[in-house]
């Protein structure tokens, strides 16, 4: 991860004069009109893999709306990568991510940030965002899918005497779940807040099988805005109880972290061709075009690796690709293609 070394970095400027951009850079490490970032002013351990990671952003930053998320990019070993957060904090608070270790990327997040590194920043954006107009809400969370929704209490509960939330979160264990201590004085101090907790580690799953215990712990759920993030069989179950009890989808918002994909087509690829880069790949019809630049070392734009945020969008030259989510084969020369969820169906010329 990128650390400050200002006493180096002043001392390199008798060798290579620095521009304006780099000498501000010297005194202030978030200064930079070209790519937005973050220095880290404190870490926060919450769980035994999670932490929160408040950030103090540069130049370029606007305040998020409560649910909504960023790209964070973290430089490991000399590559950055980009991944998705939802930001934790109330808009207008010290802005922070709460990182759950699940892999490279936020195992780095959680276990080595330090307070004085850099993080590369995108603006916020997304959808999972409080109604216009206020009206009860039900939240529904698992697991990390918390951190959006505690943006929205934090917004709402100690602010708005009206607000009526309530909200069910699963968890593993207690000791796994999320601002537990937070929540609960929260709903011990503000009649807007009922908390209903899930530990799945020692008590049966909340079932979305049938109606029946979301009737008996919210039974008004159908009449109210519901919000739901968690992993993807904790969502697509309430996508089906929500379709199902006749209330429709429509009533309900979804964020999703991640997205599972197709295994492909093996043996469907053929030869990639990075016209930009000069660089030609065979490539298998499985692994995703954003794996196959990357791992032929090729600059490859991304951000959330699960085709939600668009970042990785690329010219189709010439070629078809196949989408993994869905497994159609779809490709016009000019076409913008999401590499992060397509596979080569064929030779396929990229313009990167
Ligand atoms: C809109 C959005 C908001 C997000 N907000 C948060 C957040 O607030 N906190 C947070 O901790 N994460 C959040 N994520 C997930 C985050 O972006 C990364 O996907 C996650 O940290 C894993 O990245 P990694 O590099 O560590 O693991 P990777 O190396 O990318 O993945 C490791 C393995 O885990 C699988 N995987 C990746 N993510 C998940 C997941 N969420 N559930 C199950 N399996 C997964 C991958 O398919 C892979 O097999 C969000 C994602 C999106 C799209
Ligand atoms: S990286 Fe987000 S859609 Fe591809």
């Amino acid at each position: 991860m990128k650390r400050l070394r200002p006493l180096a970095q002043a001392a390199s400027i008798a060798i290579h004069p620095l521009g304006v951009e780099e000498l501000f850079g010297l005194f202030d490490p978030v200064f930079s009109r070209r790519q937005l970032r973050g220095v880290v002013t404190e870490v926060v351990r919450e769980t035994p893999q999670s932490a929160t990671i408040y950030f103090r952003p540069g130049y370029g930053w606007r305040t998020h709306k409560a649910g909504q998320w960023a790209r964070i990019g973290v430089e490991i070993n000399g590559v950055r990568h980009w991944r998705s957060y939802s930001i934790s904090s109330a808009p207008g608070q010290h802005p922070s991510v709460t990182v759950t270790d699940i892999g490279e990327v936020s195992s780095t997040l959680v276990h080595n940030t330090r307070v004085g590194d850099v993080l590369f920043l995108a603006p916020a954006q997304g959808e999972f965002t409080l109604p216009e107009e206020a009206r009860p809400l039900l939240m529904m969370t698992a697991g990390s899918g918390i951190t959006p929704v505690m943006s929205m209490i934090r917004t709402l509960i100690p602010h708005q005497k009206t607000a009526d939330v309530v909200l069910i979160h699963s968890a593993r264990t207690e000791e796994d779940s999320l601002f537990v201590d937070e929540l609960r004085a929260l709903s011990a101090k503000f009649p807007g807040l009922r908390l209903v907790e899930n530990f799945t580690g020692v008590s049966e799953r909340f079932d979305m099988s049938t109606p029946a215990q979301l009737d008996a712990v919210c039974p008004d759920w159908r009449t109210r805005a519901a919000y739901v993030c968690g992993p993807e069989g904790f969502v697509s179950d309430a996508e089906a109880l929500w379709t199902r009890s006749g209330t429709g989808a429509a009533g309900l918002t979804i964020e999703r972290f991640h997205t599972e994909l197709n295994a492909g087509e093996p043996g469907a690829g053929g030869l990639v061709t990075f016209e930009l880069s000069d660089k030609e790949v065979e490539a298998d019809g499985e692994s995703t075009l954003l794996e196959i630049g990357e791992d032929a070392g090729i600059l490859m734009p991304s951000g959330c690796r699960m085709g939600i945020c668009h970042s990785c969008l690329t010219p189709l030259r010439a070629g078809q690709v196949r989408d993994l989510r869905t497994g159609e084969v779809h490709g016009e020369p000019g076409e913008l293609i999401q590499t992060c969820v397509s596979a080569a169906a064929g030779s396929v010329n990229l313009g990167l």
